[in-house]
């Protein structure tokens, strides 16, 4: 079937016709060996694509996964910067985004013009940005962190070395506190994270007063101050399974919860409710995914994500240098 790459840019996936009766678990695996390819996924992606992911990760784990597979094609069952990073670390493969509208309102939240004349006014600055941001704010910024080793990355510039953090103020505002530091910070947000209701999760812990509150830190403080463990997904997760408590409040995309669930079935897992009715703990943008555009992708080899030579230079060093600080302190996602 011939794909109108127009069309496909427009729509964002592959919109071809599937087979209602084909086993779409089985065809996946049968592309995966046909192709050479690896599936790397999200833990907030729906179960489904969790369960035929060769690995699931945060941020960090997913960059580590990516900077070392075989894999002649990567199948990126994330959002646009995550599989963007895993094409800076892989120019030669090809990586595919299942719909390349899955965008993030953290990335959105820092235009690269905006960012540089912020730069600009900071000249004595180094920056630090968290990886939900685009190849062009990474290729402004010295390192890049994620969740789960911001700390260290910090700690791994002299004391008196000036900072400005990009683009998550939530999570600049917590690492400030937790460093010690006076990081500058850009003005951005998780739509996800910020959605969360302290009313609620309030009512919630008195209900259920031997629940716990694990939150992500891209939470605003008013939740952290609430929490009993701070973390990026893969250390909530493991923090949950390894925990003697048997019920959790969590403050973070609800796709999480099923990697919790598989790994501890007795324990009780409570979503952390939004300030109104709607689901918007989920992602909207990593929910664009599906098991089908996922097949579609891998079949037809399209959404490929693609990027200028000298752009992908420049946001590779940030990225190798989070890699590197990483490995030496033996950081794993
Ligand atoms: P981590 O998986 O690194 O904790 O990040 C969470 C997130 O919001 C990803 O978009
Ligand atoms: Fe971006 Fe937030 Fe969605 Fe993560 S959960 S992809 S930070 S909008």
């Amino acid at each position: 079937m011939h794909i109108d790459n127009e069309i496909l840019e427009q729509v964002g996936y592959v919109d071809a016709p599937i087979d209602p009766t084909l086993d779409l678990f089985q065809a996946i695996d049968d592309l995966k060996k046909e192709k050479n390819a690896v599936v790397l996924a999200h833990y907030y992606q729906e179960p489904d694509i969790q369960d035929v992911a060769d690995y699931i990760g945060d941020s960090l784990g997913l960059a580590q996964a990516a900077a070392k597979t075989n894999a002649d094609i990567i199948v990126f069952a994330g959002v646009h910067f995550m599989a963007e990073t895993a094409k800076i670390l892989n120019p030669s493969k090809k990586v595919l985004l299942p719909d390349l509208k899955a965008g993030c309102s953290l990335a959105d939240s820092a235009p690269a013009d905006l960012f540089a004349a912020f730069k600009a006014k900071h000249p004595n600055h180094l920056v630090i940005s968290y990886i939900n941001c685009t190849a062009a704010i990474k290729a402004q910024s010295d390192i890049i962190c994620t969740s789960s080793n911001a700390l260290a990355i910090i700690n791994s510039l002299p004391a008196e070395q000036e900072i400005i953090f990009a683009p998550d103020k939530n999570l600049g505002a917590y690492l400030n506190k937790v460093s010690g530091r006076n990081m500058v910070l850009w003005n951005g947000a998780c739509m996800v994270h910020e959605i969360f209701s302290v009313e609620k999760i309030t009512k919630l812990i008195v209900r259920h007063p031997k629940a716990k509150l694990l939150a992500h830190p891209e939470c605003e403080e008013a939740v952290l101050r609430l929490a009993d463990f701070i973390g990026s997904t893969t250390q909530i997760l493991n923090y949950s399974a390894k925990d003697d408590a048997q019920e959790y409040i969590v403050a973070t995309e609800t796709g999480i919860l099923h990697q919790m669930q598989k790994l501890a079935p007795n324990k009780t897992f409570i979503p952390a409710p939004p300030t109104n009715a709607c689901a918007c703990n989920d992602c909207p943008h990593m929910k664009l995914n599906t098991l089908e555009k996922l097949y579609n992708a891998m079949l037809y080899e399209l959404p490929e994500i693609e990027m200028k030579e000298e752009l992908r230079l420049a946001s590779l060093q940030p990225i190798q240098r989070m890699l590197d600080i990483s490995a030496a302190a033996g950081l794993l996602g």
